[in-house]
């Protein structure tokens, strides 16, 4: 180790005593072991373990190593975790999101065990021990304090409560992350009921918490310093059907504040991940609101522009994910947002007393919806997990409004996002308070079944589906019960025939 390494190991972990843990992560590693239970930091693929779960993976794949572990996490991971594990077969089950190809396929070919969770719900789990206990936790940090503390990257998730419960804590220091993430963090963590407390934040902007995770220092076991980039997601670009969706939404929202339903400057605003989602934040960098804040999970680039460009004051979540190129450009930038950005653990991201309090607008995508509402944002046709719910649950149910937003067909035209009953269900028609598609929007808040068949089928439908809904719905109105007109025999026919022609016409 040469002397600039040494003075920059000094500044990122504060701790001499700390400092000694320091060890490779082949070694590290060897702490894991058949049968744990492995709690990982970050959120979507940022702030994340790399070395250490890569050399576990290599380990078993040269030395043949039989391993099944739980995998617990914030959200989704890159690929150092969830393709590499999956590629060795050593998750043997994973909670509580996921979005990679190669363990979607596992969890639909039925080898790995996958519970798909409200985000919100998942520090409770573990805090009130419903789950097996975590042995391991591996977490991402730039610095270590003196008194041991862990200044997370760019991903909070559960990592405070993953520390707190596990019996041991593995960290990985990740130089390449600029130390300007120092002061980014607000963590703060709540206690079981019947002790439970309001949580004091009132506005996006507020901080009521430590810029770092406490850590009892007996218990790092080992620390591994890291040069990795997070592997972050590409986005693609706003399309033309994208676009039309975002001018819908905004289209929407405008009619809202000329009605004095919303403020000029709305409410917090919370977008999904996606292209879609993305679109939508990039509408509004060239709309007329001014002043936005956002209170979300996850900040993408359109997010970021929109604090560039200064239409928003703040942004509230609990990642940092944009794109590879954005990311490169946001840690260039990062003393910018530094006061604009803050992170938060997910049970406070997404906590449902908060998200009531401060009247957040939700923009969530649907895979499908249903002519009365109910919204599918996970199952393909039914059975096969997609990715699973995430935090749109926990923003949709305790939202002032409630929008779910999808392109009107999929798979070319073969598809009608909008169907008589969907697959399956995760929102249901009491949580879904508009529908954009890039035909228009439905705005369904104190319409009946029939009012909001009606409206979904005239205004978000695309042409090609609207005149065979409409037979639907009138004839399942002359034969069937008439509040939510049905045909049970006949509800789920778009899908079997999708599934025996490939196409829903
Ligand atoms: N029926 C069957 N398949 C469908 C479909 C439908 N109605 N609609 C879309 N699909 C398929 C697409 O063809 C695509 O398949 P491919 O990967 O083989 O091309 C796949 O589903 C994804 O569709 P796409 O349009 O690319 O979706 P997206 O990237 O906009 O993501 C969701 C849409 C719903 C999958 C995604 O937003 C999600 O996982 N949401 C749930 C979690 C969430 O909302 N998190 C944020 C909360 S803060």
């Amino acid at each position: 180790m040469n002397i600039s390494n040494m003075k920059d190991i000094k500044e990122r972990i504060r701790n001499e005593e700390i400092r000694e843990k320091i060890t490779n992560d082949f070694k590290a590693s060897l702490l894991i072991k058949d049968g744990m239970t492995i709690a990982v930091s970050g959120f979507t693929p940022s702030g994340y373990p790399k070395a250490v779960p890569m050399a576990l993976a290599n380990r078993v794949k040269k030395n043949g190593d039989e391993l099944r572990l739980n995998l617990y996490s914030g959200a989704s991971l890159g690929p150092e975790i969830d393709k590499a594990w999956t590629e060795v077969g050593i998750i043997s089950k994973r909670l509580p999101y996921q979005t990679t190809d190669e363990l979607r396929h596992k969890i639909n070919a039925g080898e790995v065990e996958y519970l798909d969770m409200h985000l919100s719900h998942m520090p409770q789990y573990i805090n009130y021990d419903m789950l097996p206990e975590i042995d391991i936790a591996i977490v991402e940090a730039v610095a270590i304090t003196e008194d041991g503390f862990v200044i997370p990257t760019m991903g909070i998730g559960n990592t405070p409560t993953f520390i707190e419960k596990a019996k041991q804590v593995i960290i990985e220091i990740n130089l390449a992350k600029p130390l300007g993430y120092e002061g980014m963090a607000d963590i703060y963590t709540t206690k079981n009921p019947p002790n439970r407390k309001p949580i004091p934040l009132n506005h996006s902007s507020e901080r009521i918490g430590t810029h770092y995770i406490s850590c009892e220092k007996e218990k790092i076991k080992a620390i591994v310093l890291t040069h990795t980039q997070d592997k972050t997601r590409d986005l693609t670009g706003v399309s033309p059907v994208s676009n039309r969706i975002s001018e819908n939404i905004i289209s929407f929202l405008r009619g809202e504040v000329k009605a004095n339903r919303l403020p000029s400057d709305l409410l917090p605003l919370q977008s999904g991940v996606g292209s879609v989602a993305n679109a939508v934040f990039y509408g509004l960098c060239h709309s007329e609101f001014e002043n936005l804040t956002c209170y979300t999970e996850v900040v993408q680039d359109s997010m970021l522009d929109l604090l560039r460009c200064g239409k928003a004051k703040i942004a509230s979540a609990t990642a940092v994910s944009p794109s590879p190129e954005g990311l490169y450009k946001f840690e260039k930038e990062i003393e910018f947002f530094k006061d604009k950005i803050i992170l938060r653990p997910q049970e406070i991201s997404n906590n449902p007393e908060i998200i009531r309090r401060l009247g957040v607008i939700a923009i969530n995508t649907a895979m499908e919806i249903d002519i009365y509402g109910n919204v599918n944002s996970t199952h393909l046709m039914g059975t096969k997990i997609m990715n699973g719910i995430g935090g749109s649950g926990d923003f949709a149910r305790n939202a002032a409004i409630s929008i779910f937003a999808t392109e009107s067909i999929a798979k070319k035209g073969a598809i009608s996002s909008i169907v008589p009953m969907v697959s399956h269900v995760d929102h249901t028609e009491h949580d879904v308070m508009v529908i954009a598609t890039e035909q228009g929007y439905a705005d369904l808040r104190g319409l009946s079944p029939k009012e909001r068949a009606l409206k979904i089928i005239n205004q978000c439908v695309h042409p090609d589906y609207r005149p065979l809904l409409m037979d639907y719905f009138h004839r399942a109105f002359s034969q069937g019960g008439k509040h939510t007109p049905h045909i049970l025999s006949e509800a789920l026919s778009w899908h079997i025939k999708y599934m025996e022609t490939g196409s829903m016409k």
